[in-house]
């Protein structure tokens, strides 16, 4: 196809991201000025700047992950070769490690060849998960950066033990794919050990910005998802992020609008609300990606910060008769991002009856596809009405190319909005000092010291209070 046809054809399945419902043109009081974003120029300036020099200098690789092709040819072939033997495969793995291949597989996987994401270790769930596999016909994908994360050690041992016992010594490990950081962590020693299929994660890139590399592709390419028109979408995606121009920089200007909402305007709320059901586990992994990358202590500089926006989830049509209420009439603390799928891939007719009954019969002959986003068009003015700043992001379509294009526009507005809080947005202490404490409390070696602060902690808890 000549470039300019290619060109046209990611046009027209380009996401399209509708900043009026925060600029104070048609947000009124609660939107933003257009100086008021200009005032940050110096600011936003540099950051493009720096940002752009450590990508060159090959400091921020989740940036290069849509060109990276050669990794995307041996993930697609293991994935074929896994495939030929089993119809399930259960990811291991948790946060980083899970959130963006349950978005995948909920937006676009389909009910054979089934991947399922365990992510979380509650007896209850996890064990009637294992109950239900037929062993011969499963393969697992063990998933950690780290190598150590708890929740997934413990699923590993748990699933290897049952593989021992069932398939034997020496098919076994024909059943486990380990994803893992290319030198560091037990479980590289353990692909080294036992020779069990493996995958790398390359250096520096932490779990929520993973998704584009084996973490989530690997159990996509499974699924069958078109992981080409993913990395392609990112690349799009990427293109448009790379305009010097702040108002012509999609990424750069979420990160920015959000930054002044939190900051400036008090609104330190980030509501995301997909009308599609298909995009309910996106908002979990965008969740995480603003939560964990914002959510700090300390500035660059090390002085206190306790900075980030919260992000809540909600989802269309659904929490317009549950949360809704609060977000238009409740504090004016929230900028409410909403998604839109023009083209649902399916459309349901409501069919006509009632022609007498005018509160039933309006609705024959709509499709309940063309209703979901009519709601969306009259909740998005109806937040306006009341000054409620509203971001639109708009799909064609919901496809491979269009998620693509949404996950690296969210890496590089929270990477952008990190630079303007002056924080560092790749590292997580929060979450690890909570890793640190759980070790204490089971007996790891190493971590007696833990161990003695939980109890120390636990002590201070006065019974008068616990009813
Ligand atoms: O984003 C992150 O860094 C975290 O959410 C991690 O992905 C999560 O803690 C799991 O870590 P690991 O992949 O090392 O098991």
């Amino acid at each position: 196809m000549p470039d300019y046809r290619r060109r046209a054809a990611r046009e027209q399945m380009g996401v399209r991201v509708d900043f009026n419902g925060i600029i104070a043109a048609a947000a009124g009081s609660a939107g933003m000025t257009r100086e008021e974003v200009d005032a940050l120029a110096p600011r936003t300036s540099e950051i493009t700047h720096s940002l752009r020099g450590r990508r060159d200098a090959g400091e921020l690789p989740f940036y290069d992950l849509p060109a990276a092709k050669d990794a995307l040819a041996k993930i697609k072939a293991l994935a074929a070769a896994v495939r030929a033997d089993a119809d399930t495969l259960v990811v291991l793995g948790i946060g980083g490690s899970a959130l963006g291949t349950k978005t995948l597989i909920d937006a676009l996987g389909s009910p054979s060849p089934r991947v399922v994401v365990a992510d979380n270790i509650d007896p209850w769930s996890f064990g009637a998960l294992l109950d239900g596999l037929d062993l011969t016909r499963t393969a697992f994908n063990v998933v950690s950066k780290s190598g150590e994360t708890a929740e997934t050690v413990a699923q590993f041992l748990i699933v290897r033990d049952l593989l021992l016992r069932q398939l034997g010594a020496v098919d076994y490990a024909k059943r486990v794919v380990i994803t893992t950081d290319a030198e560091h962590g037990a479980l590289r020693q353990v692909v080294h050990d036992e020779g069990f299929r493996d995958l790398v994660i390359p250096a520096g890139v932490g779990g929520r910005f993973a998704v584009l590399t084996a973490v989530g592709l690997f159990p996509a390419a499974f699924a069958g998802v078109r992981v080409d028109d993913l990395l392609a979408g990112a690349a799009w995606m990427d293109t448009r992020c790379q305009a010097a121009e702040l108002w012509k920089n999609p990424g750069h200007l979420l990160g920015t609008l959000l930054y002044l909402a939190d900051t400036r305007h008090k609104q330190n709320v980030l509501v995301l609300m997909p009308y599609s059901d298909r995009l309910r586990w996106f908002t979990a992994w965008c969740a995480q990606l603003w939560a964990e990358s914002l959510g700090k202590a300390v500035t660059l500089e090390g002085s206190p910060a306790h900075v980030g926006q919260t992000p809540v989830t909600a989802v269309g049509a659904t929490d317009q008769h549950s949360l809704l209420q609060l977000f238009v009439d409740g504090p004016a603390d929230k900028v409410i991002c909403m998604l839109r799928v023009e083209d649902h891939g399916r459309e349901l007719p409501v069919p006509s009856a009632y022609a007498d009954l005018e509160p039933l019969g309006y609705l024959g002959g709509t499709g309940v596809g063309a209703l979901l986003n009519a709601e969306q068009r009259a909740t998005e003015l109806a937040l306006l009405e009341r000054q409620r700043p509203v971001i639109t992001l708009t799909l064609p379509q919901l496809n491979a190319f269009t998620l693509g294009q949404l996950f690296y526009l969210f890496e590089v507005a929270v990477v952008f909005a990190g630079g303007l809080y002056r924080i560092n947005p790749f590292d997580q202490p929060g979450v690890e000092a909570s890793k640190r404490l759980t070790y204490g409390q089971v007996g790891r070696k190493g971590f007696e010291n833990q161990r003695a602060e939980v109890e120390a902690l636990l002590a201070r808890k006065q019974p008068d209070y616990i009813l």
